[in-house]
């Protein structure tokens, strides 16, 4: 569905991105991993058009979108939750919801309501007024109201209790049974494992290592040389 093929990016002269390639297939979750500064979100940015990649493909379902502008990526069905999560804080939740909605989504109100309780209970509340896991659930509610079939999330439960931590991940479960295919970068393994089909680690710009979640989740070895220190927790 996503066909990313060695890419490069830059920002100036600062050559950020080397030669990445990674898959997400229809109605697969897939993890990218890695430090900070390892250029994930960047990788995200440039599947987006926000960052152009210089060289290298991006298809998706088989139309190439490298150089496409990000409004016309968006309008093929990638939709980007990036880390700052772009609430309207003037607006309320219903409100939030209603600007992104998409004649074509199969995602009406109702379903994301019934995904997220807690948006129903807050619907009248201003996006100043949420949570920050509540601001979170209300970026993500916002994607699925634009029809998305490929959702890309940038850290979506950095900074955020453990308990509304797994309140997300159970989310992302439900929204993943749907068929969305989903690109997910996150630092907490813990998240990433129990939610991925498949693993990406990137590191310094370059993808160092692939495997299904299964091999991934047995092999330590991996995650003390590449994630270690403070990117577990
Ligand atoms: N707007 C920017 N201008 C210049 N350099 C940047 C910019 N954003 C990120 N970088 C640099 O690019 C590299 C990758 O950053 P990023 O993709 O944000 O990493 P990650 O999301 O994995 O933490 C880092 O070295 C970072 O300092
Ligand atoms: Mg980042």
């Amino acid at each position: 569905m996503l066909v990313v093929e060695n890419i490069h990016a830059y920002y100036g002269q600062s050559h950020v991105i080397q030669n990445v390639s990674l898959t997400v297939e229809q109605g697969e979750l897939v993890c990218l991993l890695g430090r900070n500064g390892a250029g994930k979100s960047t990788t995200l940015k440039s599947i987006m058009g926000l960052v152009p990649a210089r060289e290298g493909k991006i298809l998706f379902q088989g139309r190439d979108i490298t150089a496409m502008p990000t409004y016309d990526i968006s309008a093929q069905g990638l939709c980007l939750v990036p880390e700052h999560r772009g609430i309207f804080r003037l607006l309320t939740v219903e409100e939030n919801l209603r600007l992104a909605e998409n004649k074509k989504s199969q995602w009406s109100l109702k379903d994301i309501y019934r995904i997220f309780p807690r948006l129903h209970e807050r619907r009248r509340n201003s996006g100043a007024n949420l949570s920050g896991g509540e601001q979170q659930m209300l970026a993500i509610g916002r994607a699925m109201m634009n029809s998305p079939k490929l959702l890309i999330l940038d850290e979506p439960v950095e900074g955020l209790a453990p308990v509304i931590v797994e309140e997300i991940v159970a989310q992302l479960k439900l929204i993943r049974t749907s068929g969305v295919a989903v690109l997910l970068v996150e630092q907490n393994l813990e998240v990433c494992m129990q939610l991925a089909d498949r693993h990406y680690i990137i590191e310094g710009g370059r993808i160092v290592y692939e495997n299904e979640n299964a091999v991934f989740m047995a092999d330590t070895s991996v995650k003390d040389k590449y994630l270690s220190v403070g990117a577990a927790d």
